[in-house]
């Protein structure tokens, strides 16, 4: 099978998310790496592109020059990654939809409900592939759990209740480093802090497992460090459209808790758990049963868990290869075989909804309002 040209925005040297893109894309040989704008500084994006092993035509400065080059080569890219701050996603993705290239973006894949929208519009108007890289619902116990919630062996499910908490900004004498600062500031992060940064994984988790949408939702927001002006700490309660109740809280001031993102899902016939921290395991209880643990690629798990069950039993499971795995469901979609569960940019435009409906929730004292974006109401 020829290998897909694949293409990269941001993440550069030293960058958060760059190197996980990076393994992800290139993990199963179905991409290759052909061009890149990895930095906001463009001869240090130019540099580190070749010594990533892009070739000097291909190592573009910013991503205008790139979508220039890009745009007419006969052999241009077949795929564009979009990982660069997120004041940044909107404009970057809409016009490389609109140059006709497919393109995964970071989340949160805009920062207003309205250019959420308009990509949508956009991807469907083109006909271009836009996904967003909520790749922790690309695990494949993750995977398990949706199929078992599909399967109906959990029965109606009654309540859904996730966590995204960790503590690395809970020490108020490092709230004014640069690296945390940034993203209390409302004019680099926009409109809410840790819900649009973590809680948005957390909300598409709850709505994927469950195979349903959130409808509504009530937020409480704190931001418990005086001199932030967004929120540390978050509780949304939300509901789905099928009646699940909902519960979310997320903080970055939870001391003592590393990643923190887990989930439980209870049903009429049966509960179920997943935590990041521990990923290849899925905890599952049947009513007045015992509880049980089923690993990640032992036998008689769902098609969909075994395909992505990369790494043989055992053996541990990474970050990486769930972003891999938004790559593989990327390429078969490329190739004309969509495969459920890539998140596309409807998922990206319910979180933005989400969120500005939580901030505006949480400064009317919490009041329900309704959480999807205009479009989907
Ligand atoms: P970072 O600050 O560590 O790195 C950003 C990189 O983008 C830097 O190399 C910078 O030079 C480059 N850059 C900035 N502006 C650019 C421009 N206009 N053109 C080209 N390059 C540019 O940021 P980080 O943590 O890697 O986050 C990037 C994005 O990835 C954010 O939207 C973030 O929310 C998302 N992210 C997603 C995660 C996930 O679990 N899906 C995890 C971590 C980050």
């Amino acid at each position: 099978m020829a290998k897909l040209r694949w293409g990269m925005i941001g993440g550069g040297e030293g960058s958060q998310i760059g190197p996980a893109h990076r393994l992800g894309a290139l993990a199963d040989g179905r991409f290759e790496f052909t061009a890149g704008a990895l930095d906001h500084r463009p001869e240090a994006g130019r540099a580190y592109a070749q010594k990533l092993g892009l070739a000097a035509d291909r190592s573009y400065g910013d991503w205008q020059e790139m979508l220039a080059g890009e745009k007419d080569r006969n052999d241009r890219i077949d795929l564009v990654t979009v990982a660069t701050p997120n004041a940044t996603h909107f404009e970057i993705t809409k016009a490389f939809l609109e140059a006709g290239f497919n393109v995964l973006c970071e989340k949160p894949m805009t920062m207003t409900v309205e250019e959420g929208e308009e990509i949508v519009r956009v991807a469907e108007k083109t006909g271009r592939i836009c996904a967003v890289n909520y790749c922790y619902s690309a695990y494949p116990m993750v995977r398990q759990a949706r199929a078992m919630v599909r399967a109906g062996e959990i029965g109606k499910v009654r309540l859904v209740v996730t966590n995204f908490s960790h503590g690395h900004h809970g020490d108020a004498t490092d709230a004014d480093n640069p690296r945390v600062r940034w993203r209390y500031d409302p004019k680099m992060a926009g409109v809410s802090g840790q819900f649009a940064d973590c809680g948005i994984h957390a909300l598409h988790m709850a709505s994927f497992v469950c195979d349903d949408e959130v409808e509504r939702l009530s937020a409480d927001f704190a931001s418990t460090i005086a001199s932030r002006e967004l929120e540390d700490d978050a509780m949304i309660n939300f509901r789905l459209s099928g009646g699940t109740v909902g519960r979310l809280w997320t903080s970055s001031v939870a001391i003592g808790r590393q990643h923190g993102f887990d989930i439980q899902i209870f049903g009429e016939t049966g509960g179920l758990r997943w935590m990041s921290e521990q990923p290849n395991q899925l905890i599952y209880t049947p009513v007045g049963g015992r509880t049980q643990i089923i690993e990640k690629g032992e036998a008689g798990l769902h098609e969909d868990a075994q395909r992505l069950s990369r790494v043989s039993i055992a053996h541990p499971e990474g970050f990486p290869l769930a972003v891999a795995n938004i790559y593989c469901d990327l390429a078969d979609a490329i190739a004309g075989e969509a495969r459920d569960g890539l998140p596309g940019a409807e998922a990206g435009v319910r979180s933005m909804a989400a969120v500005h409906q939580a901030v505006a929730s949480a400064r009317d004292k919490g009041a329900w309002v309704d959480a999807r974006p205009p479009m989907f109401r």
